[in-house]
């Protein structure tokens, strides 16, 4: 099974204070030499966190899978064709979201979605939808003639205790229901160190897709580390060294 590590939260971290720091990229060719099978960016119509130079970057760094995650509008279709990413996930977009909300609209924007794929396939690139644990979508998504899905495994993540194994179901079904519809089946969102294993462990899965719990966790762990270099650094400067 793939894991592809987003690195969107590294950008959002860079543009809290503008310039290059934190770089998208040098957390990506990080990423994967911790074993990262690939890596997803998505660049959003307001450029608000990934934006133009970090997908150059970042299909330039990463040799393994580069997901593009994107709407289905012309100038996103247009700016996939010019990176040539190894994935395209297309994924409804909302401007005030703070992360993505839900799966596609499948029944409204199924014509947008399909005319999508069909550029996108033109050029050689394979596309994945991002739709929500349910018949329909499922239907629709092999209707429209995509390689892939992304099972969204959200609902499953932010259930209560009562209701998890209920939304787990779900995403098992939707996965079987893909698969057999000839479609490779990924999954992802709201997935963490706590309840990872429980959708890892599910039958014909291709691969996770997972961002926020590996980047807040790379935050907490590498603190140590982080303020051990800076008081070195304090104290070779009070030592009179300057080498
Ligand atoms: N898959 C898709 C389609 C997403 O939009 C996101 C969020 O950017 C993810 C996976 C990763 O979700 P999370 O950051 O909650 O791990």
């Amino acid at each position: 099974m793939i894991l592809g590590v987003n690195v969107d939260h590294v950008a959002t971290l860079r543009q809290a204070r503008g310039g290059y720091d934190p770089e998208p990229a040098t957390a990506a060719a990080l990423a994967i030499l911790g074993g990262a099978d690939g890596i997803t960016a998505h660049l959003r119509e307001d450029r608000r966190h990934v934006n133009d130079r970090d997908l150059r970057l970042l299909r330039e760094f990463t040799k393994a899978e580069f997901n593009l995650e994107m709407a289905a509008t012309s100038e996103m279709v247009g700016i996939a064709i010019q990176t040539m990413p190894d994935l395209a996930t297309l994924v409804p977009e909302k401007r005030k979201e703070l992360t993505t909300e839900g799966g596609l609209d499948m029944k409204g924007d199924f014509r947008k979605i399909s005319d999508a794929i069909k550029k996108l396939n033109g050029k050689a690139i394979q596309v994945s939808l991002f739709i929500d644990p349910d018949e329909m979508a499922v239907e629709r998504a092999a209707k429209a003639g995509a390689q892939m899905v992304e099972i969204h495994t959200g609902y499953y993540a932010n259930a209560s205790r009562k209701n998890a194994l209920e939304e787990l179901k779900r995403v098992q079904a939707s996965v079987a229901l893909a698969k057999s519809a000839g479609l490779m089946v990924n999954a992802g969102h709201g997935l963490n160190y706590t309840n990872v294993k429980a959708v890892a462990g599910l039958p014909g899965i291709r691969g996770l897709y997972i961002g926020h719990s590996i980047i807040a966790r790379a935050v907490l762990i590498g603190i140590k580390d982080a303020v051990r270099e800076m008081k070195g650094l304090i104290a070779e400067a009070r030592a009179g060294f300057t080498g």
